[in-house]
């Protein structure tokens, strides 16, 4: 079950591998539960030194990255400018890259980021604000790279470097083949790096190739630096940095003989972690019995046997002694581990009514549970949970959907006009469409929709959720569209989380006073609209626990289309038959908007029918070498407990 914890630990340095744990290790790392608690030190880090060197006179210089990674570390500085006044008057900043070509006037240049997210809120001096320039010259390119290094210099180089990490195991632009000592200078772009760009860039096609970097050089001669990662997208790149050999494949590892980095990391990024994946490898454990799971799915995984035929020189073999010396022996410990992933499968999502629950994932009373689905966008409810949602509907539940965002960005201009031209062709009076047809043969790449292309876009998806959930048995009265505002900006860029989002949430919850919520508890993207959807359903069910109708909800988190809880994570298995499975896949369908070629594909180029069919077939499998029944296909579910 997942819980928020509210300790706090330190950022300072210490050096990595001195101690038991962290013997794997070779750059020191500190995991925080949330990216908030984590950006929340590093400001207060990055606030110190400026204070420090304000107090010496000193100019104080720091290296500063975008993306997804700091934006809570310069939401912190700027509170801490308005309420604390920490002033930046001796601050003077050097970005560490930018796209190439690029107007600085884009709202997808680094160089617009930085103001939208820092400098236009504090009182740092323009002149001491540099950030490459994307519109130099190709002729003059060589010299302004050598220029902006020669700068940094001249100002007695970087005091400290904050940093992210791409998925190649970039720092700044320094992609895979990069040289250790290359200094400030222009790159061609990694292909997953453009990939991972594509989203804000509304396609591949639109990402430039290019962009200016400091160097591997530039950044390692920074006093201190501080890396941030949030989210398991980044826990492979992240074992391979910090416990791998230092190779130009993965160019971070090259921060592993500076002598003051820091990792900054939350529990997704480090689940890769040798410590974090298997703590038994590092040190004797407390043998919790979700550990147990976790290193019995484990060592099932690993030796490829099911867990029934585990031996006792397979646990003694690899490091798990101490776990069979409290167990007894191999036999009694598989027979625990196996009965409690049995009893995670149920057909019978809601509870199975007149059944003993003892060993269910779900109550049997009521017999008939008011039920909400919370899905992110428009799909996720069928693509992530179709088969589960199909069984709740037939096995007689009173099941509520509720669409948390309108999805409006993920339709394309293509779809949108298609649609226009047949409203058009219906009423040849309307100004309206006329109005929208002629924007969107207008539009260009950088124009935000406008209010009425967005609200047509998002109809497109409302008439395809309709569809879909009729076809699964659903009346329309139980289809609630939330339109949650943090989403309308009409751009990939969201707005923060407000009070008026986690209302909505809350209100529907108190209207329907559900038995059972499903969410999306999708934790790869911290910043992503599932995370942010997620946080507004966890803020409600903080705001409400009080009432006494939320002491008999229960939460169920399922993944949406990228991950899947691991077996041993998993608290409830609804397993599917090839009929259900194609039922599914029928139902996704109706989101035709969604389909060949979407906007937000990410690296993986099916459909997300394909991948979610690819998915639930693996879980079963899983299951199956773990030696549990064959199933055609399994939807997962973890249960969250607030
Ligand atoms: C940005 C930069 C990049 C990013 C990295 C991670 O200035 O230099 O190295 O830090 O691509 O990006 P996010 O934080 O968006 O995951």
């Amino acid at each position: 079950m997942i819980k928020a914890s509210k300790k706090k630990i330190s950022i300072a340095y210490t050096e990595a591998g001195k101690f038991e744990d962290t013997r794997f290790e070779k750059i020191h790392n500190v995991i925080f539960d949330s990216s908030f608690e984590g950006s929340y030190l590093v400001a207060q880090e990055i606030a110190s030194l400026i204070r420090e060197k304000q107090a010496s006179n000193a100019q104080c210089v720091l290296g500063l990255a975008t993306g997804s990674s700091p934006i809570k570390v310069y939401e912190e500085l700027v509170r801490m400018h308005k309420e604390e006044g920490l002033s930046f008057s001796n601050v003077v900043t050097f970005n560490l890259d930018e796209y190439y070509p690029m107007d600085k006037h884009n709202i997808q240049s680094y160089h617009y980021f930085m103001y939208e997210h820092l400098f236009n809120h504090i009182d740092i001096l323009p002149e001491n604000i540099n950030i490459p320039d994307g519109k130099v010259s190709s002729k003059d390119l060589y010299q302004y790279c050598i220029d902006y290094e020669m700068k940094i210099k001249a100002h007695g180089g970087l005091d400290f470097q904050l940093l992210g990490i791409g998925r190649t195991g970039h720092i700044g632009f320094n992609e895979p083949g990069s040289h250790l000592n290359s200094g400030t200078r222009s790159i061609t772009l990694d292909h997953i790096t453009r990939v991972d760009a594509a989203p804000s860039f509304l396609g591949i096609d639109n990402v430039p190739r290019k962009a200016i970097t400091m160097g591997i050089g530039t950044v390692r001669k920074a006093k201190r630096i501080v890396l941030l990662a949030w989210g398991v997208n980044k826990a492979e790149i992240l074992r391979k940095t910090i416990e791998g050999e230092v190779t130009s494949n993965v160019p971070a590892t090259y921060l592993q003989d500076h002598n003051k980095t820091t990792f900054v990391l939350d529990k997704g990024a480090s689940s890769e972690l040798t410590r974090v994946k298997t703590p038994w490898l590092v040190r004797s454990c407390v043998w919790s019995e979700a550990l147990k799971l976790k290193a019995v799915v484990w060592l099932s995984e690993l030796t490829t046997k099911s867990i029934l035929k585990l031996t006792d020189k397979d646990y003694n073999d690899n490091g798990m002694s101490g776990l069979l010396t409290e167990e007894g022996t191999a036999y009694n410990l598989n027979i625990k581990m196996f009965n409690k992933l049995q009893h995670t499968i149920t057909g019978w999502p809601g509870g199975k009514p007149n059944a003993d629950d003892t060993y269910r994932p779900e109550r049997k009373t009521p017999e008939r549970k008011r039920v909400i689905i919370f899905s992110p966008h428009p799909d996720d409810d069928v693509i992530s949970m179709g088969g589960t949602f199909d069984r709740l509907v037939e096995q007689g539940h009173d099941v509520h959907i509720a669409y948390q965002t309108s999805g409006n960005i993920a339709v394309s201009d293509e779809e949108a006009l298609k649609f226009a031209e047949i409203a058009h062709l219906l009423n040849k009076d309307s100004d309206n469409t006329r109005g929208v047809i002629d924007f969107l043969n207008l539009k260009t790449d950088h124009d935000i929709d406008s209010l009425e292309v967005r609200k047509l876009k998002g109809l497109i998806r409302r008439s395809e959720s309709y569809a879909s959930t009729r076809y699964l048995g659903l009346k329309d009265s139980n289809v609630h569209f939330l339109d949650m505002p943090f989403y309308e900006t009409g751009t990939i860029r969201k707005n923060n989380l407000s009070q008026k989002d986690i209302d909505i949430v809350s209100n529907i919850i108190e209207e329907i006073k559900p038995h059972q919520i499903y969410a999306a508890g999708d934790l790869a993207d911290p910043h992503g609209t599932h995370k942010v959807c997620l946080d507004a359903v966890f803020a409600a069910l903080e705001a409400l626990k009080p009432k006494a109708f939320m002491d008999d909800c229960w939460v169920w988190l399922y993944r949406g289309a990228w991950h899947e809880w691991e077996s041993y994570e998993i608290e409830m298995a609804v397993p599917m038959s090839p009929d259900q499975v194609l039922k599914k896949r029928h139902a996704i369908f109706y989101h035709q908007s969604q389909k060949d070629g979407v906007m937000f594909q990410g690296d993986d180029y099916r459909e997300f029918w394909v991948r979610v069919e690819d998915r639930n077939r693996l879980t079963a499998e899983k299951y199956n070498a773990l030696g549990l029944a064959e199933y055609a296909a399994i939807e997962a579910f973890k249960r969250y407990c607030f």
